[in-house]
């Protein structure tokens, strides 16, 4: 196969997917290689500005390391995330929607009884998080694991302060024998994605900002139920319209009520989806 053209191409390199032994893997990289050809037609690409695509791919490798994921943030700001969310996580009404996951959760968190203050040091105002985890059926889900994590006053987690060697504002919990929860922690704040690389530049070029709506992070996994991947966001909050990865759902907004003392006060009740035969 030789003297391929812009317009013969296309169908060479398909062509050379043909023996893949996955179906899926070939279905995959067809419509992947179909779309970036035709991507490259539409927008008619230079080798400069190709070229300026491979260092910035380039540069999101450089900065990637066990504590900043800059290939997670690139599908994030692009919406893949949030779509990719969407397409696979249809559920009957009234469970509770999944959002994105985003790059800081920490497997093997510790593990607090109900109650427990799992601010372990991270700074912000003292906040009491409490609901009930059921299943679609309105049934208890008695003893569900959940796993949370939440950024301090400055916006940070605790894995992004090179200083923290301990986990901070993140935990595990299993839920009562009636499916309820509650645990102490601090006020969520509304924080700027990590902008200081190629997909800060990005946001840059594009004339975006880089905010993300005040939200705690959770993850709730039980036997039967599909796992659920969440968020709950605050219902005060600027940027609920125009969250930086796409994430907002309006069913996961939640009054975050001020208590006497100043903390606060925040209630969420989770309903999983049975998992699927
Ligand atoms: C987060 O909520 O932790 C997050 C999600 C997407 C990109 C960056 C951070
Ligand atoms: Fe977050």
């Amino acid at each position: 196969m030789r003297n391929l053209d812009r317009n013969t191409i296309t169908e060479a390199v398909l062509a050379r997917h043909a023996a893949a032994a996955d179906p899926r893997f070939k279905h995959i990289m067809t419509s992947l290689v179909n779309h970036l050809h035709a991507f490259a037609r539409e927008v008619e690409l230079t080798e400069e500005e190709w070229f300026k695509g491979i260092e910035f791919l380039t540069r999101c490798g450089h900065i990637t390391d066990d504590r900043r994921q800059e290939f997670i943030l690139l599908s994030d700001v692009l919406g893949l995330s949030m779509l990719t969310v969407a397409m696979n996580n249809d559920k009957p009404a009234g469970c509770t929607e999944a959002t994105v996951f985003g790059p800081f959760h920490v497997e093997g968190a510790p593990h607090y009884e109900l109650g427990a203050d799992i601010a372990n040091g991270a700074r912000g105002i003292p906040c009491l998080v409490r609901g009930t985890v059921r299943g679609a059926a309105g049934e208890a889900v008695p003893g569900a694991h959940i796993d949370v994590w939440q950024s301090d006053e400055e916006g940070l987690y605790d894995v992004q302060h090179a200083e923290i060697d301990h986990a901070q504002a993140r935990g595990t919990f299993n839920a009562d024998a009636k499916g309820g929860y509650h645990f102490r922690s601090i006020l969520a704040v509304p924080y700027a994605i990590p902008h200081d690389g190629p997909v800060g530049d990005l946001l840059k070029a594009a004339g975006r900002h880089p905010w993300r709506p005040a939200h705690l992070h959770f993850m709730i996994k039980a036997e039967g139920y599909e796992t659920l991947i969440t968020h709950v966001f605050r219902s005060d909050d600027a940027y609920l319209d125009s969250d930086a990865v796409f994430g907002v759902r309006q069913s996961l907004v939640a009054d975050w009520k001020p208590q006497p003392d100043g903390s606060y006060l925040v209630e969420y009740d989770f309903v999983l989806n049975p998992s699927r035969p």
